[in-house]
């Protein structure tokens, strides 16, 4: 039997995608390419096409026997989603309302879904935990609530199981130096750290420093981006013993600031990385730091790649060896 993986060409799919390689899965791929990268597929078999389409699903779900989806396709940008709510609407929800319709069609019945810190908006606890208040604050978060929403009620009737996994601030590179973190545009903290580093910018830009927070900057949870792809293979194996559907949260537990982050990639890199504070960006809550308990105790998740300075130095190796990225030119 094959795990349907959608959007497995992008950043967090295709180090999942190297996970369940790693232990032999057959692995089927669907990724528009809109944001995915051909080249950041290892392996597997891999469809080009739109969740969107129904003819194209029926032959991805006929030609093959899938019995798990691994569903990371959608779009992941807040300041976009604020912009363009449709887009976030029409992608990420009716795709993924067409992924489980498909799914009843097939009777596939396990779900691994890719979701997000951003479900909860402002915290009302730090670390959070799964049962806390979610009011997200941007489109973004607001559509992943809606696609886990969406589960919930095709449990309730189809009974498709699924577990829905929180991710907080993914970064890092996979060992092998074969994929690592290229979006386009690029918008996160620690990939424009090193980009900097490279002197492909003349610096960083600290959004805010007047946050509550120790140093004033905004405090992040940053979790290796394999330690996150373990834990969707652990979460198929929990779906295929025939457990309940249920949501984790991912993350280690320890908050950086911003500042913090750029200090240690100046370390690990040994370049100046020239900082400037800038005006808040909208919408980012000031803390955001994980509580794993959950995910430790039931899915028995164990990230092992911690330190933060062996994160950013993964995807320093990945920048170095790729400085455009997956574009070699
Ligand atoms: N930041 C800067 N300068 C930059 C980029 C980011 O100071 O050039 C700051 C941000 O303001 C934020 C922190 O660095 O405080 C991290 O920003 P990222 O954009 O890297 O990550 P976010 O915390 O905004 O977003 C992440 C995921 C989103 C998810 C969100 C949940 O990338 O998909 O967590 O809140 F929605």
């Amino acid at each position: 039997m094959a795990v349907l993986v959608t959007g497995g060409a992008g950043y967090i799919g295709s180090h999942a995608v190297a996970a369940l390689l790693e232990r032999g899965e057959e692995i089927v791929i669907v990724d528009n390419l809109q944001q995915g990268h051909r080249d950041a597929v290892l392996g597997g078999k891999l469809y080009v096409g739109d969740l969107r389409d129904g003819e194209f699903l029926d032959t991805v779900f006929g030609e093959n026997s899938i019995d798990a989806v691994i569903h990371f396709a959608a779009n992941s940008l807040v300041g976009e989603s604020m912009k363009d709510p449709g887009k976030y609407y029409h992608n990420n929800v009716y795709g993924t309302l067409c992924l489980l319709e498909k799914m009843n069609q097939y009777e596939v019945k396990r779900i691994v879904f890719s979701s997000t810190a951003a479900t909860y908006g402002e915290p009302e606890n730090v670390p959070i935990h799964e049962n806390d208040r979610t009011l997200p604050t941007n489109t973004y978060g607001e559509t992943k609530l809606a696609m886990e929403k969406m589960m919930k009620w095709f449990d309730a009737a189809s009974g498709i199981k699924y577990v829905s996994l929180r991710y907080f601030n993914a970064a890092g590179a996979h060992a092998s130096g074969k994929i690592g973190e290229d979006h386009n545009p690029e918008t996160h903290l620690v990939p424009l750290i090193l980009q900097t580093a490279l002197g492909q910018r003349s610096h960083i830009s600290v959004f805010g420093d007047d946050y509550p927070t120790e140093d004033g900057t905004c405090v992040r949870d940053y979790i290796h981006v394999s330690d996150l792809a373990d834990a969707h293979v652990l979460a198929v194996d929990r779906l295929r013993s025939g457990g309940d559907s249920a949501i984790y949260n991912l993350g280690n537990g320890t908050g950086f600031s911003v500042k913090q982050v750029i200090d240690i990639a100046r370390q690990v890199t040994g370049r100046e990385i020239p900082a400037a504070i800038e005006a808040r960006r909208a919408g980012d809550p000031a803390v955001l730091v994980a509580s794993s308990d959950r995910a430790r105790t039931e899915l028995g998740w164990s990230p092992s790649r911690n330190k933060l300075e062996d994160i950013i130095g993964s995807a320093w190796a990945w920048h170095q060896a790729n400085p455009t990225g997956y574009n070699k030119q």
